[in-house]
C-alpha cells in the first residue's frame, strides 16, 4: 500500500522514524517534506500531502508537527480531506472506523515514538464500518459546499 508522509520541522524526526517503520512493513511512503529540523511552515507540508491525496497518488496519508494541532486545522482546511488528531490509540481507531479519517495526525513533542508505532498501526489496521457513519461522513464532507 502507498501512504503520504509529511511534516514540519517539530515532527521531522518522528516522520523519520514513521517513515522507516512503515518502509520495512512493507508500505510504499511517499515524503512530501520537510526534509530536516530548519524551522519552516506546517500548512506547506499540510497542502503537499493534501494535494497527494486528492490527486490520487494515495488514500491516505500521515502529518506530524510539534503538537499535531496545527497540520491538522491546515490539513482540514483542504477540501476532500478528513484528518484526524489522534496522540492516542482509541481515538486512531475512532476515527478509522466512525470517520473514515484519510489523514492521520500526530504531535512529536506530546508522544513517543512507541505510542507513535501502535498508533500507526491501529489507524492503518482499522477499517471504516459504513452504515449510520456513512450518513454522518457524507454530512461532514456536504460543508464543503456551505
Ligand atoms: C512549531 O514550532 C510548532 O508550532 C508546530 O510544530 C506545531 O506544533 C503547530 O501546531
Amino acid at each position: 500500500m502507498k501512504l503520504l508522509i509529511g511534516s514540519d520541522h517539530g515532527g521531522y524526526h518522528l516522520k523519520e522514524h514513521i517513515k522507516k517503520y512503515l518502509t520495512e512493513k512493507g508500505y510504499e511512503m511517499v515524503d512530501v517534506g520537510t526534509d530536516s529540523e530548519d524551522s519552516c511552515d506546517y500548512p506547506d507540508f499540510a497542502q503537499k500531502l493534501c494535494n497527494g491525496i486528492t490527486q490520487g497518488t494515495a488514500e491516505k496519508g500521515i502529518l506530524i508537527c510539534g503538537t499535531g494541532i496545527g497540520i491538522s486545522i491546515a490539513a482540514n482546511k483542504c477540501a476532500g480531506i478528513r484528518a484526524a488528531l489522534c496522540n492516542e490509540v482509541y481515538g486512531a481507531k475512532m476515527s478509522r472506523q466512525h470517520n473514515d479519517a484519510n489523514v492521520l495526525c500526530m504531535g512529536a513533542r506530546v508522544i513517543g515514538v512507541g505510542t507513535a508505532e501502535l498508533i500507526v498501526d491501529t489507524w492503518l489496521n482499522t477499517d471504516f464500518e459504513g452504515g449510520r457513519h456513512q450518513r454522518r461522513v457524507a454530512k461532514i464532507m456536504a460543508l464543503e459546499e456551505k
